[in-house]
């Protein structure tokens, strides 16, 4: 059976970076027993398409994404919110996922970072209603509920229980600030634990704020992370601070049918065109897509060719080395 990919590279260097993914995904399919050739279709999301047409995500895109199996998606310049917000909705995605991991051969604020965060991705804040009521006040409902949290909190028990947190570290740790916000981040928590306590998965618990002290000074001490919302957006970045670089970053938007994968970085207008960007989290963006449709071993032997070339080179200038992104791509295709 041959899996529906939309592919939509965006703006700047997405087209350069999602092209090399999809090389990738290709040499994949040929070598692979389990992979049949995927079937692409390219759809059209950002600035360049905004310009044209007046929106940054058309209709069609949102229609595509919503019925693929996966969708592969670069970078949206000045447009991304208009773009990646309705996306991961057009994909139903309740889970943001983002592992934040160092390489051997890539300078690392902390070299011993492996972590992979699970973002609950529908509620929160960015969910809540916000209001300018006068010149002076202005509010924000947040809103959390049980489905959402056990939803996520099933998908986390899973994760580990596949063995697909960092080997460092069993169960998994919830953020959350629930000594404060007592009827949401308490809902989410309790909820959380409750779910993992049925599964007899192992959790422990951190406020966010202590967290974001203890990660950059300790990060060995954790491996998956749940979190809510905003919590998991602010500390993710942080996470991606420690490993040094935003060429290296891929992120999963995971629904219940489809998904969303895209590299955690922008659309980097300073380097666009050049043919210089860093391939390498368009890629392991492409390897969590081929997780997601159960080709573990595959996605595996991606993870592997990239590590291994990020040791070895050829790398890409904000790695310090001098290749092309052609060039790495080729080497990380070779290793295939
Ligand atoms: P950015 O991620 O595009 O770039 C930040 C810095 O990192 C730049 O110096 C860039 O050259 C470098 N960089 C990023 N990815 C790289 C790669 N693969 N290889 C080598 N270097 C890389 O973030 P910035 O500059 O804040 O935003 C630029 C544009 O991208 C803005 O219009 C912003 O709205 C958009 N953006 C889109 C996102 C998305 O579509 N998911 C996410 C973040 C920003
Ligand atoms: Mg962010």
């Amino acid at each position: 059976m041959s899996e529906e990919i939309v592919v939509i590279e965006g703006d700047g260097i997405g087209q350069e970076v999602i092209p090399a993914a999809v090389e990738v995904l290709d040499v994949v399919a040929e070598t692979s027993d389990a992979v049949d050739p995927f079937e692409y279709v390219e759809a059209d999301a950002g600035d360049a398409v905004a310009a044209e047409t007046g929106e940054a995500l058309p209709e069609e895109t949102y229609e595509l994404a919503a019925n693929a199996d996966a969708t592969l998606f670069g970078a949206a310049g000045e447009t991304a919110a208009d773009v990646i917000l309705p996306l991961r909705e057009a994909v139903s995605s309740f889970v943001n996922v983002r592992p934040a991991r160092a390489y051997p051969g890539v300078d690392a604020v902390r070299p011993e970072t492996d972590v992979v965060f699970l973002r609950e991705n529908t509620e929160g804040v960015y969910a809540g209603h916000e209001d300018r009521l006068s010149e002076d006040l202005s509010t924000l409902t947040r809103v959390v509920t049980g489905s959402a949290s056990r939803r996520l909190a099933e998908y986390a028990c899973e994760f580990v229980a596949d063995g697909r947190g960092p080997d460092h570290r069993d169960g998994f740790t919830v953020a959350h600030k629930a000594n404060v916000m007592r009827e949401t981040d308490g809902r989410f928590r309790e909820e959380v634990l409750a779910v993992a306590e049925e599964h007899g998965v192992e959790a422990d618990e951190e406020l966010m704020d202590a967290f974001a002290t203890k990660l950059p000074l300790d990060p060995s001490q954790y491996g998956v992370v749940v979190c809510p919302n905003l919590a998991g957006d602010v500390l993710s970045d942080l996470a991606a601070g420690l490993v040094g670089g935003l060429g290296l970053l891929p992120s999963a938007n995971v629904g219940a049918d489809n998904g969303l994968f895209e590299p955690v970085h922008g659309s980097a207008p300073d380097i666009a065109g050049e043919g210089i960007a860093n391939p390498t989290a368009a890629i392991l963006s492409a390897a969590m897509l081929l997780e997601h449709l159960g080709y573990t071993a595959d996605a595996d032997r991606v993870r592997a060719s990239v590590e291994s070339v990020l040791a070895d080179g050829p790398r890409t200038g904000d790695l310090g080395g001098a290749a092309s992104t052609t060039e790495m791509t080729d080497a990380i295709v070779d290793g295939l």
